[in-house]
């Protein structure tokens, strides 16, 4: 452990937050408890730079789903188009997809705060005006705090594969999220998914393919080439390393 990190450790009252202008650690409350959740919660190490960057600048990027109120994303970005980016992970592919394109704002969602504190930093050090950082789960911030078509597209690049048969209802692409992401979605906004793992490719295809609210970009009704404006993400980095084939789903809402 580093000096810096072991001494802020030892000045921490216990049961006080780690970054009191920082990310809450669990801004639904309980109130939102009792739910399967696509993720896993994990407590990993926020190195110094990370910390740094979510104690100067959540305040100025970061919000809380705390789903206690609706986002003016037209406020929020300036009047520009928003995606909603799920699970960035690290943020670098957020990060660079927002440098590329400055005229779309991303909203970019994760639990992770090495990401989220990671993110801040590469939007810091990129002069990037066009990202926000979103604490929590997307499936609250999509029902409680989005209005009905706010976004212009939905990016769900390689969300955790739950590979055993009894964790797959924790798979996030399912048609009950589709239902609720098209509902904020605009007619002819962009749902991409990317994944390196084939069964959840095939789930994938197989329900999108039958929700009536998507219709697929491909008229062969199948996968998608990766479309150039997608960086290789570090989840996909790892899956490439394996030997994983990766497939993208363009799907329009209708
Ligand atoms: C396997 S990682 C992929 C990260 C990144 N997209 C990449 O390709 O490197 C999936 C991420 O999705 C996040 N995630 C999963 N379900 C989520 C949810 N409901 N709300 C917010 N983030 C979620 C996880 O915390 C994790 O960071």
């Amino acid at each position: 452990m580093s000096e810096s990190r072991e001494t802020a450790l030892h000045r921490r009252p216990k049961g006080a937050p780690r970054f009191p202008e920082g990310p809450a650690p669990d801004p639904a409350g309980s109130h939102f408890e009792r739910r399967i959740r696509s993720f896993q919660p994990r407590r990993s190490r926020v190195t110094a730079g990370q910390g740094d960057a979510l104690r100067r600048l959540w305040g100025v990027w970061g919000l809380d789903i705390d789903g206690q109120r609706v986002l003016d994303l037209g406020e929020m970005f300036g009047g520009l188009p928003v995606v909603l980016e799920i699970g960035f992970g690290m943020g670098e592919a957020t990060a660079q997809m927002a440098a590329d394109d400055p005229s779309t704002g991303i909203l970019a969602v994760d639990v992770h705060t090495p990401g989220q504190g990671n993110l801040l930093a590469l939007a810091e050090k990129a002069g990037l005006s066009n990202v926000r950082v979103a604490n929590g789960d997307a499936i609250i911030l999509l029902r409680e705090m989005l209005r009905p078509g706010a976004l212009d597209g939905v990016r769900v690049y390689f969300p955790d594969p739950w590979p055993k048969k009894r964790h797959h209802k924790r798979r996030l692409i399912q048609s009950e999220f589709l239902s609720l992401a098209a509902s904020r979605m605009k007619p002819g906004a962009v749902l991409h998914c990317a994944t390196d793992w084939e069964p959840y490719a095939e789930q994938m295809l197989d329900v999108l393919s039958g929700h009536p609210d998507f219709e697929n970009t491909q008229p062969d009704g199948g996968y998608a080439p990766r479309p150039a404006f997608r960086p290789l993400t570090r989840f996909e980095g790892q899956g490439l390393d394996k030997g994983h084939v990766v497939h993208d789903l363009l799907f329009t809402r209708v």
